[in-house]
């Protein structure tokens, strides 16, 4: 029998995974829940007798790939799929895919209640200032950036984006204002929203001299993942510059942030995506995309190329 494994730390809502189930079961496919495990080797364990498997932020290594001897699918419910050892799927053929845009108006939800709260001075009851007005650059205009273009427009922020893979129709038509470089947006914006992934020429690139020359009262918004930052330079620049705040989804490795009170917010825990519906949406999606590869062979949202 087909087995199709679950293997989500941070766990589905209930709803989601009763919607996976019943998606998995009506195939006549067996589904099991891995949710919360201790260690790596408990999912090495998981993925033994597995055909098919549905993960999040989870650490699909190669050593988890290559102790998954059935493994023909690994579907990554949400979309940075940095998480996926890519080669090694491709050398044990191994179909890997994400499940694009369904759940970016959750994080792009997110990173507006952070600017918010940021903004509001944590609600401390201190006065804090607006978001109306404010210009916004979106690093990367994919479907997290647009849908924090939307929300955006919505606050009557001005809305700029930079997108090196989009055209400046295509950003107008999606409702910003083209911007040719990310040096140009970020000298612009008082407010920059990151939502650009973690690869090889992104790791470390948000940096001091990028940084330096935000306008004043500059807030970076960091709902994208934590390896693009340079975390030394934007340390170094929030000592220099007692008006630099940086609010974000996903803690730092330093724990040197900590000292910037008023000027720095983490979640305790990475939750941009972590709402029913953004649960539902990418779960979903999943459970369909590895029924239409095993059934049919569509290998549409493949990843590893
Ligand atoms: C994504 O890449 O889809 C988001 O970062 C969400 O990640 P999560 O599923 O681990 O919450």
């Amino acid at each position: 029998m087909t087995k199709v494994l679950i293997a989500t730390d941070k766990p589905f809502a209930p709803v989601a995974v009763n919607g996976i189930r019943e998606i998995v079961e009506a195939q006549g496919y067996e589904l099991v829940l891995l949710e919360k495990y201790a260690s790596q080797d408990e999912l090495i364990a998981a993925v033994a007798d597995v055909d098919a498997m549905i993960i999040r932020s989870d650490k699909a290594t190669k050593e988890v790939i290559e102790a998954a001897k059935k493994l023909k699918v690994i579907v990554r419910a949400g979309a940075g799929y940095d998480n996926i050892d890519l080669a090694a799927c491709t050398a044990h053929n191994v179909v890997a895919m994400n499940t694009p845009g369904q759940n970016s108006n959750a994080v792009a939800e997110l990173a507006f209640g952070m600017m918010v709260y940021m903004a509001r001075n944590f609600f401390n009851g201190k006065s804090g200032s607006e978001l109306k007005g404010k210009k916004i650059g979106i690093h990367a205009y994919g479907n997290v950036g647009q849908n924090v273009g939307r929300i955006a427009r919505g606050f009557g922020m001005e809305v700029y984006a930079f997108d090196p893979f989009m055209t400046d129709e295509q950003i107008k038509n999606a409702g910003a204002t083209p911007v040719h470089s990310a040096e140009e947006m970020y000298k612009m914006c008082q407010y920059v929203s990151l939502h650009i992934p973690a690869t090889e020429q992104t790791k470390k690139s948000i940096n001091y001299d990028l940084l330096k020359n935000m306008p004043k009262g500059a807030v970076l918004v960091n709902t994208a993942r934590k390896e693009v930052i340079d975390e030394e330079g934007l340390a170094k620049l929030m000592e220099e510059r007692a008006d630099f705040h940086y609010i974000t989804d996903i803690a730092p490795d330093c724990d040197c942030f900590s000292k910037f009170e008023g000027r720095f917010f983490a979640t305790p825990k990475k939750m941009g995506a972590q709402t029913e519906e953004a649960n539902v949406n990418a779960g979903l999606a999943a459970a369909h995309q590895i029924v239409n590869f095993i059934e049919k062979g569509d290998e549409k949202f493949r990843v590893n190329k």
